[in-house]
């Protein structure tokens, strides 16, 4: 058996830079490098996407344009190893939740700092029950495959944390056999980076960039015109340090504009930041990272608009029969420990 590497992006709204330095690059790079040695499965979490209010009636569009992205980004549809579908189509996801969720604490969930974020952005009575139970969903997505491999984020540290302790918690007390994902320091050994990377608002770079965030000036969506997106960076937030050094506490505008020209062009942070510490020009240095964006977004756009929609149907047509067979394989081994089956 083949070892899994899994992770997901939702369809809630377009995705953004972040999404595609923390998940789309890595994951696309795995899956053309090592998909004869792993099982690669790049999903939509579609019912993560509806975890906050959103525009119901692009839902589906945006799931299928996610799916596209994969493609866009390298993802290659011609393997056998290499897997895409939507959470929604597998119901073994949801139904290994309800099992979780009478294993989680009430505690456990209010502490996910996720929750506090984003729960704070909302009235109280818009905050709902799907949003807190969001990681409960996640661990589902990763133990029904027996997923070690999970390259996610910075944000999704908790998360991935969490996933591990139900994991351990059902092993132990019913002797189950439910893989542990390696902890999110191993994902990104994994993934050949020194550390989760955490995209921040070039507006605001104390938070994330996130598309979950009114905040379209600090966010570059992988949908702006690549003009727009330039223009963004030449106009991000930096300091009056006055030269540039790569530290986020006292210069996070420019670490994060660092962090995302090695990642854009593909080379070691500290080759980076070798060659740019102590610029005083910070006109000069913007201008390189808004150009490393530019031509991503202009390459990616390029490349969505020829992907062929018809592969991708067949591919997931595929993909979804077997993820629900595997999946349900281990929802059987849940159910029958708990005692629902014989
Ligand atoms: P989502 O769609 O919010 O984010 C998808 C991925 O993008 C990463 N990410 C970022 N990385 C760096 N900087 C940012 N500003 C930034 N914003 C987002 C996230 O860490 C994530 O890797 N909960 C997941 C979706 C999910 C999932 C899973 C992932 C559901 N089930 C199972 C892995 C395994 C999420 O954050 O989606």
């Amino acid at each position: 058996m083949k070892e899994v590497v899994l992770t997901g992006i939702r369809s809630n709204d377009e995705p953004t830079l972040g999404n595609y330095i923390g998940a789309f690059l890595p994951m696309a790079a795995q899956a053309k490098q090592h998909s004869e040695q792993y099982a690669v499965h790049m999903f939509v979490p579609d019912l993560h996407s509806i975890t906050t209010p959103i525009d119901y009636s692009q839902l589906h569009t945006r799931t299928m344009r996610n799916l596209s992205l994969f493609v866009a980004c390298g993802l290659p549809l011609d393997n056998d190893s290499i897997y895409i579908y939507r959470q929604s189509y597998i119901p073994a996801h949801s139904e290994l939740t309800w099992i979780l969720d009478n294993f989680t604490g009430f505690g456990e969930l209010s502490r996910m700092v996720e929750f506090k974020d984003k729960s704070a952005k909302l009235d109280n009575d818009r905050v709902s029950v799907g949003l807190f139970n969001y990681p409960v969903l996640m661990a589902a997505d990763i133990l029904l495959y027996g997923a070690k491999w999970v390259p996610v984020g910075e944000d999704q540290r908790q998360h991935l944390e969490f996933t591990r302790t139900i994991a351990q918690r059902l092993n132990n007390q019913f002797g189950l056999d439910l893989t542990l994902p390696e902890t999110i320091e191993k994902q990104q050994e994994f993934v050949g980076r020194a550390a989760a990377p955490r995209i921040r608002s070039l507006k605001n770079p104390a938070k994330k960039m996130s598309k979950s965030v009114d905040d379209p000036a600090g966010t570059i969506l992988l949908s702006d015109n690549p003009n727009d997106a330039y223009k963004k960076v030449m106009s991000a937030a930096t300091d009056d340090v006055g030269a540039v050094h790569f530290d986020w506490d006292a210069q996070p505008g420019i670490t994060n504009l660092l962090v995302i020209l090695a990642s854009l062009t593909n080379t070691p942070q500290d080759e980076v930041n070798e060659h740019w510490t102590g610029t005083t020009q910070y006109g000069e240095f913007k201008k390189h990272v808004a150009q490393s964006v530019y031509d991503c977004l202009e390459d990616l756009q390029t490349r969505i608009a020829s992907v062929d929609t018809g592969a991708i149907e067949q591919h997931l047509q595929k993909s979804e029969q077997h993820m629900n067979q595997q999946a349900n394989k281990t929802l059987l081994a849940v159910q029958k420990a708990v005692g629902l089956r014989t």
